[in-house]
């Protein structure tokens, strides 16, 4: 795979500051989005093999996404599906654009495949977003696969704020997304995972669902969870996404909460502000997606992330109860190959399992 170790992995595992190796992937990456050449060239290496889903409504290639962080500007939307991912949620968006936490703001752990990250939604603010999709769509460079738009709080407004804020967001965003992701669950704006608290969350989501009243729309809003919440909270949570109208839950986010580590590097990272992704998510991230399958009775659309790496890790979320997953460090630390093998093992544990396709699959641990 020499051109997808130069575009990710050789990057990305230099030892390059884990930001700028990051930007340096996405620009590369972008100049592939523009040309129909290099995607062709990127489809020929990384595609995926079919393994249709039917989730919220629209039919997936088959249930692997890339999930929010990694294109926060959308720049690179149409050269995602060439890397073999069947949907990309682009963000977080917040209203008004934000520079983030000071740098540095993101630490590998090598050893224990993990990621710490305190970005604090740097992103150029919604109106310039939508400015840039808009342009997106005219060049007829839109990909032809579902995406997302992840939706977070601006630093600058306070929770009482919150409603209205995302609201903003979301009305600008409508028309250039087909699925919502509200997420309240990031660790590095201060308060923001107050508003999973009952009160204030019941209101972001009002707003939220009264703004897809307005377009008259039935486009999925979901609702993205942290894993530290407590298991009665988890629950609460999906009972009040439920009853605004909300469509299903992403779970799960980063984690305040710090594995052991295996060595000075890894010690470094941990002891940094932010949020874990990786492997050390996978176990609570599968609790939190086997938990809500449970107490929904599988009738809430769960998308499982947190430490997806493998065909194993990818059938686990889904046998535990999600329709659709995502991943981001398993990008970073297994490079580009890693969607389609994720997707061709899927494929296989399809098969040897006698189902008859993936959806069979959902929730199965639980029988
Ligand atoms: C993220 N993630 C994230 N999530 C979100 O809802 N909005 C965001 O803006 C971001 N930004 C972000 C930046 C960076 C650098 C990382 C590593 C992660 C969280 C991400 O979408 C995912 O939930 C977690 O990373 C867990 O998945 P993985 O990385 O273990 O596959």
């Amino acid at each position: 795979m020499g051109l997808g170790w130069k575009i990710f992995a050789r990057p990305l595992i230099s030892r390059l500051d884990s930001e700028r190796s990051h930007d340096l992937a996405l620009s590369t990456l972008s100049k592939f989005d523009k040309s129909q050449y290099g995607k062709s060239l990127l489809s020929g290496m990384f595609q995926s093999p079919e393994l249709p889903i039917h989730v919220l409504g629209k039919l997936f290639h088959h249930p692997l996404g890339l999930a929010a962080g990694m294109d926060k500007g959308a720049k690179a939307l149409s050269a995602w599906p060439a890397l073999g991912f069947s949907w990309i949620e682009y963000g977080g968006v917040t209203r008004f654009p934000q520079e983030g936490n000071p740098k540095p703001r993101m630490f590998r752990a090598n050893s224990e495949r993990a990621l710490v990250n305190s970005m604090g939604f740097n992103n150029p603010g919604a109106s310039s977003i939508r400015d840039s999709l808009i342009s997106r769509h005219s060049s007829g460079n839109w990909p032809n696969v579902p995406v997302a738009a992840n939706i977070g709080r601006s630093k600058k407004v306070n929770n009482e704020q919150a409603p209205a804020d995302y609201a903003s967001t979301l009305d600008t965003l409508w028309n250039h997304a087909d699925i919502f992701v509200l997420n309240v669950s990031s660790p590095n704006t201060p308060g923001l995972r107050d508003l999973q608290h009952e009160d204030t969350l019941s209101s972001v989501l009002r707003e939220c669902t009264s703004i897809r009243n307005r377009y008259q729309s039935d486009k999925p809003i979901l609702l993205k969870l942290s894993p530290d919440c407590t298991d009665e909270q988890v629950l609460q949570i999906a009972d009040i996404a439920m009853s605004s109208g909300l469509d299903g839950i992403v779970a799960t986010n980063t984690t305040i909460t710090r594995p052991e580590p295996s060595n000075t590097q890894s010690r470094i990272a941990f002891s940094q502000n932010g949020g874990v992704s990786g492997r050390p998510l996978q176990k609570r991230s599968l609790e939190v997606i086997s938990n809500l399958y449970d107490y929904t009775n599988g009738k809430m659309t769960i998308v499982g992330v947190g430490g997806i790496d493998s065909p194993d890790s990818a059938w686990n979320a889904i046998t535990s109860g999600a329709s659709l997953i995502q991943l981001y460090s398993g990008l970073v630390f297994n490079g580009p190959g890693v969607t389609s093998g994720i997707v061709r093992g899927l494929k296989r544990k399809v098969s040897e399992n006698g189902f008859s396709g993936i959806s069979e699959a959902i929730g199965y641990s639980h029988q």
